[in-house]
């Protein structure tokens, strides 16, 4: 069918949202024509108009804002969009519903009998020496609880919307019909500050009369195992459970049904289920007839009420954790040791099994890693407490029976199972985990490693971009303020992330600290707060350069994507206490080997600029920095040790300056020059303090010259110098790449931008460790967090396969090798600028952009270029050709050249 020539209509960035919170929602929608002119209709649900925009002339297609009466909360509305061009006129629809008060929430907490989450505290100390616990799983971890309502509800039922959330995570049913696809809801906030309220239309699966709403509630975030230490018990230890049915009658009236305590609770089949430990599920005890009226309730106990709380209730903002993709078994091996299943990928999810004819009480075990050993022996890379990643399913006897575990997922592609004599491959099938964003982007090149390469970035972020961005789906699942910041740009190539991202940016402002530190990973626990105040080393690091600052590079580059200027007013006030915090804190203390120096009055005042003190990661994981034979958790705090005294005020500039190009688009014009002064006074200080005459930072390793170049630190005039320290350090590793996580992202144009293009494309087609080829070659399906995470030998080391910080080179596979960027906010303009001596004969990219598809396709063939292009309505692009710019209107365009005649 001919794609529609208006379409995908989104408020605030969303298909069909039912919680929209915003008093003035912003509307978007596609256009595959030039639009003259267009017409907004908001309907509420009675038909009657609370706007009409008139007609208004021009382009504008997204974030158009909503002046019309006020909306009602909890409401229904239509709208509709007419979009002119010449005579024709493209209509579309499309709905979204608004957010209850909250702040008026009037349903009871109520609480299953249960025993509290077993306490297991580990600092970061307890980590590196490798405690473990002594008590075994199963005397540790308790069942999930089941929890019923019977209601009564009245005929003529014409609107029924569920709102629900918990403390751990949940699933929902009503008459027993799962009552959403949506997984591990209310999904992961920092549940001190803000817990999400999630939205469901349930009118479909309401009857007249008796009806029973059934949940089924485990640990989850709130008081499962969660973090690098797997600690329990982080926001609480108790479940609990909260929700209203709000109910609208044809004759107009309205009813809310809320939980209370006519309640009931039970422990049902799930023995257990931890998000990281895993699920022991007992079939034998499996009967849905709890989720049915006029269920008996014998050996079931009324619920405990908790009263009324709706202080930390926010409406979830973004798409749910869904299933999104389902992957067959790759190859089975029956082995001594159990039945081997290989996916072959690495994932973030879980196992669905269907058995059959196996015998009652039968116990099969699944265990699951990411990497075989160098042998093709089971290893587990990821291990330490609570790093168990099994689950046990108890058969009930039935002839087929299919099972797939509810509250938990695992980082894995290889699967052990034990307990089965056989299995035969189609009854195994790996489930995929995530939130469940647009699919934006596409690459794919005559190379097939680079599009491998590509691959495995877009897997890594599936597996981390399930509820909020994590650092690794197996160990810490932990929303790393550093990992996502280096990784964004990439991300929003290949997915819809800026409600996503917005989501967690609430989350880490909620966790900004009164002196306005931003945490390094968000959300924040109190046993992240003591683990700080006890431990050693990076252990003690609670803000951190180049984690922090990613309160202000995120919502820059979201402002970028996505040409939002509400996210940079949400983040602005947060980026500015963060700023002063630096300031502060520069003021406070001299690096350590100045301590105790006589400093002249202009130093020590250029000192006082410069926020080069307190721990933090530097440049993190640099190569060269862990080699040799230390344990490497020492080895770990060498970059820290040798670079954050450079780092943490080149990202002090970098936060001045994206605060003052924060503070222009908001119109705050006096703070954006005073932002930018300050930036020029500490560039200056760092400038005399730590560059020589010829451009050499007292620190050579890469990063400093990839992150000085790439953050603009330097004086123009010695740019090019510094370029040519940067290459000569590249050089003399072998032509391969000594960057850490803050400063990788910036190396191929730090290298590209002074002069040495051969070089950064040297290093992209690298593929000696460290490379990103070099894992392509050594069968990664993912990114990993260490570029020797498994030796030339095929030995893989302890550590996660599964970490997006690296796959930034994505974003130079989309802008240099096929071409395709943004270049003003929101694709408004864009600039196609392939590197056509890159190595290919082929590269081609695509992005769904916020005014409709980007792409770019080339190929050169015998000396010939061909150059198609695809640029949306409402944008400009320029495309670069050899030797010639060429204006390109929107719609597609073909170009070709010869490249042999141009050459001479
Ligand atoms: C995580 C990282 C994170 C880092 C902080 C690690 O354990 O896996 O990705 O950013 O700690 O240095």
């Amino acid at each position: 069918m001919a794609r529609r020539s208006c379409h995908t209509l989104r408020v605030e960035h969303l298909d069909s949202p039912l919680m929209i919170e915003a008093t003035r929602p912003r509307f978007s929608w596609i256009v595959e024509h030039p639009q003259d002119s267009y017409q907004l209709t908001v309907r509420d649900a009675a038909g009657t108009v609370a706007w009409d925009s008139g007609v208004v002339g021009g382009g504008q297609t997204t974030l158009v804002e909503y002046r019309g009466e006020p909306l009602e909360r909890d409401a229904d509305y239509l709208w509709t969009v007419h979009s002119f061009s010449g005579t024709a006129v493209h209509t579309a629809e499309s709905s979204f519903a608004t957010a209850p008060d909250l702040a008026a929430w009037e349903a009871e907490w109520i609480e299953p009998v249960q025993e509290s989450t077993h306490h297991e505290q580990y600092s970061f100390l307890d980590w590196i020496k490798g405690e473990t616990e002594p008590l075994p799983v199963d005397q540790r971890l308790r069942p999930a609880q089941l929890v019923r309502q019977d209601l009564e509800i009245r005929p003529e039922l014409a609107r029924a919307r569920l709102y629900a959330t918990a403390h751990g995570v949940y699933s929902a049913w009503l008459n027993g019909q799962r009552i959403s696809d949506e997984v591990l809801a209310p999904g992961f906030d920092s549940y001190r500050h803000r817990l999400s309220v999630q939205a469901y239309d349930v009118l479909a699966m309401l009857l007249p009369g008796a009806n029973t709403m059934g949940f089924v509630l485990a640990d989850g975030w709130w008081s499962g195992r969660i973090g690098l230490t797997g600690t329990s018990a982080q926001f609480g230890d108790r479940l609990a459970l909260t929700w209203q049915l709000h109910l609208g009658f044809t004759d107009g009236s309205t009813q809310v049904i809320t939980s209370d305590s006519s309640s009931c609770s039970a422990a049902g089949p799930w023995n257990y289920s931890d998000l990281f430990i895993g699920e022991h599920y007992d079939a034998r005890r499996a009967d849905d007839s709890w989720l049915l009226p006029g269920f008996g309730q014998q050996g079931w106990t009324p619920v405990s009420s908790l009263g009324v709380d709706a202080r930390t209730l926010v409406p979830f903002r973004g798409e749910p954790v869904r299933r999104v993709a389902q992957l067959p078994v790759a190859s089975v091996e029956h082995r001594a040791d159990g039945v081997l299943l290989d996916f072959g990928q690495v994932i973030a999810g879980r196992l669905r099994l269907k058995l059959r004819g196996q015998p009652r009480g039968q116990h099969i075990t699944i265990e699951h890693t990411e990497t075989l050993d160098a042998r093709g022996e089971w290893f587990q890379n990821i291990v330490g407490m609570n790093k168990e990643q099994t689950d046990h399913y108890i058969c009930a006897g039935d002839a087929v029976e299919e099972w797939e575990p509810e509250f938990t997922f695992h980082g894995f592609r290889y699967a052990r199972l034990t307990g089965l004599d056989t299995l035969d491959p189609e009854y195994a099938t790996a489930v995929v985990v995530s939130s469940d964003l647009e699919q934006t982007g596409s690459f794919s090149s005559s190379d097939a490693r680079l599009n491998r390469l590509h691959q495995n970035v877009v897997w890594s972020q599936r597996a981390n971009f399930l509820s909020i961005p994590t650092d690794c789906p197996q160990r810490e699942r932990a929303g790393w303020s550093g990992d996502i910041q280096v990784f964004a740009e990439a991300a929003a190539n290949n997915a819809g992330v800026c409600t996503f991202l917005s989501r967690w940016m609430e989350n880490l402002r909620a966790d900004q600290l009164p002196d306005g530190r931003i945490p390094i990973l968000s959300p924040r626990s109190e046993h992240d707060e003591q683990s700080a105040l006890e431990s050693p080393g990076v252990g003690a690091i609670v803000a951190a350069a180049g984690w922090s600052d990613a309160v202000a590079i995120l919502p820059w580059k979201l402002y970028e994507r996505y040409g939002d200027p509400r996210v940079l007013e949400e983040n602005y006030p947060a980026v500015c206490r963060w700023v002063e915090y630096q300031a502060l804190e520069a003021e406070r203390g001299l690096p350590s080997a100045l301590e105790d120096l006589p400093l002249s009055p202009r130093r020590r005042a250029r000192q006082r600029l410069l926020f080069n003190t307190g721990p933090h990661f530097g440049d993190w994981l640099t190569p060269s920095t862990l080699d040799g034979d230390l344990p490497l958790h020492e080895a770990m705090d060498r970059a820290p040790k040798l670079t954050s005294e450079l780092v943490a005020p080149m990202f002090q500039i970098h936060s001045l300056d994206l605060a003052a190009r924060m503070a222009a688009v908001l119109g705050h014009l006096a703070d954006a020059a005073q932002f930018s002064q300050r930036a020029a006074r500490v560039r200056a200080a760092f400038a005399a303090e730590y560059l020589d005459d010829d451009a050499s930072l007292p620190v050579a390793l890469q990063g400093m010259y990839a992150l000085a170049l790439g953050l603009e630190i330097l004086p123009a005039a010695q740019r090019r110098r510094a370029g040519e320290h940067l290459a000569a350090l590249v050089r003399s590793r072998g032509d391969r790449l000594d960057t850490g996580f803050l400063s990788t992202p910036f190396l191929l144009d730090a290298l590209w931008d002074t002069g040495h293009q051969d070089l950064a494309r040297t290093l992209l087609w690298q593929d000696k460790a460290p490379s990103w080829l070099y894992e392509v070659d050594r069968g990664a399906t993912t990114i990993w967090e260490a570029w020797d995470a498994v030796d030339p030998a095929g030995v893989p080391r302890q550590v996660s396969m599964n970490h997006y910080a690296f796959g930034c080179v994505d974003e130079w596979l989309f802008r240099k090798v096929a071409g395709l960027a943004p270049s003003a906010p929101g694709w408004r303009e864009i600039s196609i600028d392939p590197d056509f001596s890159c190595g290919l004969s082929h590269a081609e990219a695509s992005v769904q952009t916020p005014l409709g598809q980007a792409a770019v396709s080339w190929t050169v063939e015998h000396g010939q270029l061909t150059v198609n292009t695809v640029v949306p309505y409402g944008a400009g692009a320029v495309l670069n050709l050899p030797g010639q710019q060429i204006r390109l209107a929107p719609g597609t365009s073909v170009h070709q050249m010869d490249l042999l005649v141009t050459a001479n």
